[in-house]
């Protein structure tokens, strides 16, 4: 089938916008869209580069890890692309309908396809791999990003009592109690002083959602362990992204001092079918307003460009074939 798509035929080239030959659907399962938007996030960046963990290496590929599609029968649906299939960046692309939700009616589709990746993060982390309780204290350690602000919105939807927001832009540090941070921790080039702000601010908290790993976490772990009122109280570190650096240095005796459990969260440490159980509601609260997010949608035939630009912080680019009525410019909020 013909259609137009981003197409990368080399890692480490932005794609191309150009036709595609569009396989077929096979099996009862299978079905095409009509792409309606699709999000430019990290994870789609590091898929494009060949450079993530679940990478094929296979060539030529179309990016994408979600989106937002009409169906032949005129339904709108979000849906996750399956690693098997072309991604969504295109005019049209096939996707498993097991992977997809019908979206409620007059769903913004750009503000879908921008938000579901990032507040999926947070989302999924408290509500799969370590069920928030109830009234429970929230670190966000690199608050500052798309996935941060939302893991912010996300905890305080989800009942934590107190959310500490720490990242590294100090002027956007100063927005965050406006979306539900109770404090803010500056990350600075002084350990020193970073490290006694974090045990101020942090040190009693039961969950850590971490988007920065690197010397960042390495530094975290240890002020917070240090400052600890009652090391047995369970420290509930989750692993989700790692823009400050791959590898972390850990010390033995942090994992024997105190009661701090290591996890991850993520594809593969959460089931496909975790994942799609969470789709619904998480759907519902950004549907509703209850999670904030700001996108920017660029036509797809510019994909070439806007690879290249820098990302404007805080803001999500989504690219969309043809630009929905309202959003033909500008940011959606
Ligand atoms: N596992 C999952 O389920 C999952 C899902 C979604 C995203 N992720 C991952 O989560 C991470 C964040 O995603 P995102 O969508 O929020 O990306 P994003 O919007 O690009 O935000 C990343 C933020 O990280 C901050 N940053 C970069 N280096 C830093 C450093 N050394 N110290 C402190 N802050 C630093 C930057 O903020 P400043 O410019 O303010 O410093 C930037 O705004 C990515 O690694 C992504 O792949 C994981």
């Amino acid at each position: 089938m013909d259609v137009h798509a981003a197409v990368v035929r080399s890692f480490g080239s932005p794609p191309r916008y150009g036709p595609f030959d569009l396989p077929a659907p096979s099996g009862g399962d299978q079905a095409v869209v009509d792409v309606l938007a699709a999000g430019l996030h990290p994870r789609v960046r590091s898929g494009a580069s060949g450079s993530h963990y679940t990478s094929t290496g296979k060539l030529p590929m179309v990016p994408g890890v979600d989106g937002v599609g009409r169906r032949e029968d005129g339904q709108m649906v979000y849906f996750v692309a399956d690693d098997e299939l072309a991604g969504p960046m295109a005019t049209r692309t096939v996707i498993d309908t097991r992977r997809s939700v019908v979206l409620p009616d007059g769903a913004d589709v750009v503000k879908i396809a921008a938000a579901m990746n990032p507040a999926m993060s947070a989302w999924v982390a408290l509500r799969r791999r370590v069920p928030i309780e109830a009234g429970q204290s929230v670190l966000v350690l690199g608050a500052t990003g798309n996935a941060g602000q939302m893991a912010i919105q996300v905890a305080r939807r989800l009942g934590a009592g107190r959310v500490v927001a720490a990242g590294r832009d100090q002027a956007r540090l100063a927005t965050l109690p406006g979306i539900g941070a109770d404090a803010t921790v500056a990350l600075t080039s002084d350990a020193g002083a970073t490290a006694a702000a974090l045990a101020d601010a942090a040190s009693e908290v039961d969950l850590v959602i971490d988007y920065l790993w690197g010397k960042p976490a390495t530094d975290t772990i240890m002020a917070l362990l240090r400052a600890r009122a009652d090391r047995g109280r369970a420290l509930n570190w989750i692993q989700i992204g790692s823009v400050a650096g791959p590898d972390i240095q850990l010390p033995s005796v942090a994992l024997r001092s105190a009661n701090f459990r290591l996890q991850g969260s993520g594809q593969g440490a959460v089931s496909t079918s975790g994942y799609l159980a969470e789709l619904p509601s998480l759907i519902d609260e950004i549907d509703n307003g209850h999670i904030a997010v700001t996108a920017r949608p660029a036509p797809l035939s510019d994909v070439e460009t806007v690879w290249k630009e820098p990302e404007v912080p805080g803001v999500r680019t989504v690219l969309v074939p043809v630009a929905p009525s309202g959003h033909a410019d500008g940011l959606s909020k």
